[in-house]
């Protein structure tokens, strides 16, 4: 094993994992203010160029105390859902710092955003005829597939030429009749090709592609990026971050340079959601069970897949860190084992022939770099109760930002 990540950002503060579940109940999803500032300003830095900002992609991570820590630090926010617009505004952020880029949508939610002064992104062209309708001699955005995609596995490839996303970058005369017709102007163009890439030349190559389309329009205001921007899941095997500095220089360059052959200065946007909460959320659990099915030795925690999904959905890894006694357990023993939750499906594993510290009933786990698609993706599957969130402010303290859920919240929606 190489160090604890906990141990070495100072994760859990003036707390310890041991402490922070019998305070406030086990698993908990925990998160640590200090990093997550952190990766805010690491994205708002991303490039040189002065006309600039991140918009935080909330699907993340959509908790109301981290959204608006992450408004404090100067950035913007996109919206999927008008749920996602209704939680930003209730933050305290200003219809025209937001983003909505929706697909399949009906009416009324286009309507609900319009009706805000949230700007739409539309990702076909009958969307973007019925936004024309509802915004007839108003603004929209149009989200273009450059026909090539990226991503960590096929399910979160969002643009290519297998994916239900965006207008096809051939159609920029469509769009343009289509806004004609209802005296839109098209003020931005918006991609994302994916979520999760390692190195940054792929989605500069994205980006100049969505240049060369953004340069069909005459006078639109702003290019979106898109988000994507991966963190290393796998650090105790020595997984390296992304390389910000010689991926600042290069994307510095880009828009310059197309900036200078445009003639206008316009807002670049990037629409990053995993970098900036997923290193900033660990999630806890306990070990009930150790037991050996036929020569395989599993490890039975109460992180099962409705609380963190990703390892069961996308075979994603998760670094995992074992304490004892409030402390990381640094045994020089180690032994491989299967981390299984607690759902009635044998899917439920959260790492499959891992290698750890020999672990023993009354251990407690930490599933690190949880902070992303994490608690967002939670459910009540086997009416199980979502957890409680905690975050360890600045100061080193531990405090409450989202109450565990009860029995009554899980019945509050029958009608009997
Ligand atoms: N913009 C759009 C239009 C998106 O669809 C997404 C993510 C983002 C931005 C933010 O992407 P990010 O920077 O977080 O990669 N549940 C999956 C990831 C799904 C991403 C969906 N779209 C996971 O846990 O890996």
């Amino acid at each position: 094993m190489t160090e604890y990540y906990s141990t070495i950002t100072g994760f859990f503060g003036n707390s310890n994992p041991e402490k922070l579940l019998k305070e406030f109940g086990s698993p908990l999803y925990v998160y640590n203010e200090k990093i997550l500032r952190q990766k805010c300003r690491d994205m708002k830095n991303l490039v040189e160029y002065k006309n600039f900002v991140p918009n935080y992609s909330i699907k993340a991570n959509s908790n109301l105390s981290l959204i608006k820590i992450v408004k404090e630090e100067g950035l913007r926010a996109d919206a999927m859902s008008a749920g996602e617009i209704q939680l930003l505004l209730h933050a305290g952020f200003e219809p025209e710092e937001l983003f909505f880029v929706p697909n399949n949508v009906s009416e009324s939610e286009l309507k609900y955003a319009v009706d805000n002064g949230v700007l739409v992104s539309v990702d076909s062209l009958s969307q973007l005829e019925l936004l024309g309708k509802i915004n007839t001699g108003g603004k929209a955005a149009v989200r273009f597939n450059p026909g090539v995609g990226a991503g960590h596995h096929e399910k979160v490839v969002t643009a290519g030429k297998k994916t239900k996303f965006g207008v096809n970058i051939d159609c920029v005369d469509q769009v343009k009749e289509i806004a004609g017709k209802y005296n839109m102007k098209i003020c931005g163009v918006n991609q994302h090709i994916g979520s999760l890439f390692m190195e940054g030349d792929s989605y500069i190559e994205g980006v100049k592609s969505l240049l060369s389309v953004a340069e069909q329009f005459e006078d639109i205001d702003f290019v979106d990026m898109g988000g994507g921007f991966g963190i290393p899941y796998n650090k105790q095997e020595g997984q390296k971050p992304l390389d910000l500095a010689s991926f600042k220089e290069k994307l510095t360059q880009v828009l310059e340079q197309w900036t200078d052959k445009y003639g206008k200065k316009i807002l670049f946007k990037t629409e990053p959601g995993r970098y900036i909460v997923a290193e900033s959320g660990v999630i806890l659990g306990n070990v009930y069970t150790t037991k050996a099915n036929y020569g395989n030795k599993y490890v039975g925690t109460d992180i099962g897949f409705n609380v963190l999904a990703r390892p069961v959905m996308y075979d994603s890894h998760h670094d995992i860190e074992v304490y004892r006694n409030g402390k990381p357990l640094n045994e020089a023993e180690t032994e491989e084992v299967t981390v299984v939750g607690n759902i009635c499906e044998s899917g439920d594993i959260i790492a499959k022939n891992r290698k750890l510290p020999v672990i023993k009933e009354g251990d407690i786990l930490g599933i690190m770099d949880a902070g992303a698609y994490g608690f967002a993706m939670s459910s009540n599957y086997n009416m199980r109760l979502r957890p409680a969130e905690v975050l360890i402010k600045e100061d080193g303290e531990p405090t409450l930002i989202r109450r565990r859920d009860t029995f009554e919240d899980l019945i509050a929606n029958f009608n009997i």
